[in-house]
């Protein structure tokens, strides 16, 4: 099989075969470098395995780069004697070291490895068939690809196979549980139905990971191409279930005298979906994701009117912080974002039910702020329904607001707009400290402005805070 290695690439390991001849050790290129070049996708990490310390090769690979490149810098080794593993960054691709082991390879691993072993030993310990391919890096065989479990077979296929029982790689590290349904979703490739199998009732092992490994595994799987796919498998191999309970809940319909709801777990993933065609934002799929996370919670049969969930973009928008935090996921500006996401996912719809005022579509620009376009991509992901006639109609509508938007904006330039008069203005004028009143009076100002009482000047805004203050019963500070 010819592999199209870049020139670069080429480079470096012919570099690497070059060391190890002079340290007289076997080297290979191993991991998802290996499957990455044979499905043609991007990769910047190279793995090595050599049977020997992979600490001196890694030395050594740095010498003799800065011998066949001088003016280049010399290469930073970083290494990890416990670990014996090693580490060079040469511009945009990272090389990583590691001596054969007999025992499991994680490169998250915080025990120390123990014994050495030979490339079989190595391979036999990694997470699935098509990662355990290996390439020669000696001068005889280099570029061969040794395929000791047919994960050639496997590449081909598009299957996820262990490459011992899946009980025992399993066991090893847990996580590779969730690996296996993160390459089935990236990867669009189908979990070999015995390791799919063992999923299930060892998911519980899941517990002794740590939650940021859990989280980045499930990051990967949300930016796959159809996110769908990985939460389906997530869901029926219940490792959801094991750090996802929210999730979880959507699943189901309830029904009182046979009316039922939408399932809310298959809308959210046809959301999801939807939106992912248009966008690659990882935080805008996660509103998608927690957009209507409080559903069940609020959910309540009505009589005469059927299932309604009233409130739960602002309860789900509350709990959105819990589940970032939980969830280990950054608590900055991107958990707001998802926050302002879940909290607003309804508004643009809504307008669409109503005659569209000016005043309306001012709030939603105010209130959406640099993230209208965002939120717009979400509520047309949102639409979903089995019935043709109706996604069509709800489209339609959204694409309206969208152009009233347009118009609104063009005129009245409302975003990121701040009121005239400031808080401080407010205290200055009644000599008040911060208080109910300022809000007040401040809300007061704003609603007149988007609501087109008064203009959007500063005259016009004065004179209403005297007015409010008045009425208040506030006397101007003279
Ligand atoms: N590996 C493993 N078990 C794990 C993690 C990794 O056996 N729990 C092995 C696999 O052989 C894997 C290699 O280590 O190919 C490198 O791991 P990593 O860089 O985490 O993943 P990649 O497979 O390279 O995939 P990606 O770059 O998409 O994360």
């Amino acid at each position: 099989m010819q592999l199209n290695f870049t020139t670069r690439e080429t480079e470096l390991l012919h570099l690497v075969a070059q060391s190890a001849a002079d340290l007289q050790i076997e080297a290979f290129a191993v991991g998802g470098f290996v499957r990455d070049k044979i499905l043609n996708r991007d990769c910047k990490d190279i793995d090595i395995v050599c049977v020997g310390s992979g600490i001196d090769l890694a030395k050594r690979v740095a010498d003799n780069y800065r011998q066949r490149y001088p003016n280049d810098e010399y290469p930073h080794v970083a290494y990890f004697k416990n670990f014996g593993t090693a580490q060079i960054r040469l511009h945009d691709i990272e090389l990583e070291f590691v001596g054969a082991r007999k025992e499991s390879y994680r490169r998250e691993s915080r025990k120390p490895i123990v014994e050495d072993g030979t490339l079989e030993d190595d391979q036999n310990r990694r997470d699935f068939t098509i990662n355990a391919l290996a390439i020669y890096l000696s001068k005889e065989r280099f570029g061969e690809i040794i395929d000791s479990f047919n994960g050639l077979e496997d590449l081909k296929n598009g299957i996820i196979r262990t490459p011992l029982e899946p009980e025992i790689t399993f066991d090893d590290d847990p996580l590779r549980m969730l690996r296996a349904v993160r390459f089935a979703s990236q990867l669009n490739f189908r979990i070999e139905d015995k390791t799919y199998q063992a999923i299930e009732p060892l998911a519980g092992r899941l517990k002794i990971i740590s939650q940021e490994r859990i989280t980045d595994e499930l990051n990967k799987i949300i930016l796959s191409a159809k996110p769908s796919v990985g939460f389906k498998l997530l869901f029926n191999t219940k490792l959801l279930h094991q750090f996802f309970p929210e999730m979880v809940k959507l699943h189901g319909v309830s029904l009182v005298d046979n009316y039922g709801h939408k399932d809310n777990f298959y809308h959210t993933l046809k959301v999801l979906d939807n939106l992912s065609e248009n966008t690659g934002d990882l935080w805008l799929r996660w509103s998608a994701i927690l957009h209507d996370i409080a559903k069940p919670a609020t959910q309540r049969f009505e009589e005469g009117h059927g299932w309604t969930f009233h409130g739960h973009e602002v309860v789900g928008a509350r709990w959105t912080p819990k589940i970032f935090t939980r969830l280990k996921l950054p608590l900055d500006e991107k958990m707001k974002f998802v926050q302002k996401m879940v909290a607003l996912h309804l508004r643009p719809i809504s307008l669409t039910k109503e005659n569209i005022t000016d005043s309306a579509i001012r709030r939603i620009i105010f209130d959406a702020g640099d993230d209208l376009e965002s939120l717009l991509l979400l509520c047309d992901a949102d639409i979903t329904s089995k019935n043709e006639e109706k996604v069509k109609r709800y489209k339609e509508n959204l694409k309206l607001v969208l152009q009233k938007i347009k118009e609104v904006e063009a005129r009245d330039h409302i975003r990121n707009w701040q009121p005239p008069i400031s808080g401080e203005i407010i205290m200055q004028t009644f000599n008040i400290k911060p208080s109910r009143e300022v809000g007040i009076i401040k809300e007061a100002i704003k609603d007149a402005i988007l609501d087109g009482v008064i203009p959007n000047d500063y005259d016009a805004a004065y004179n209403l805070m005297l007015e409010k203050g008045n009425e208040l019963g506030l006397t101007m500070n003279n």
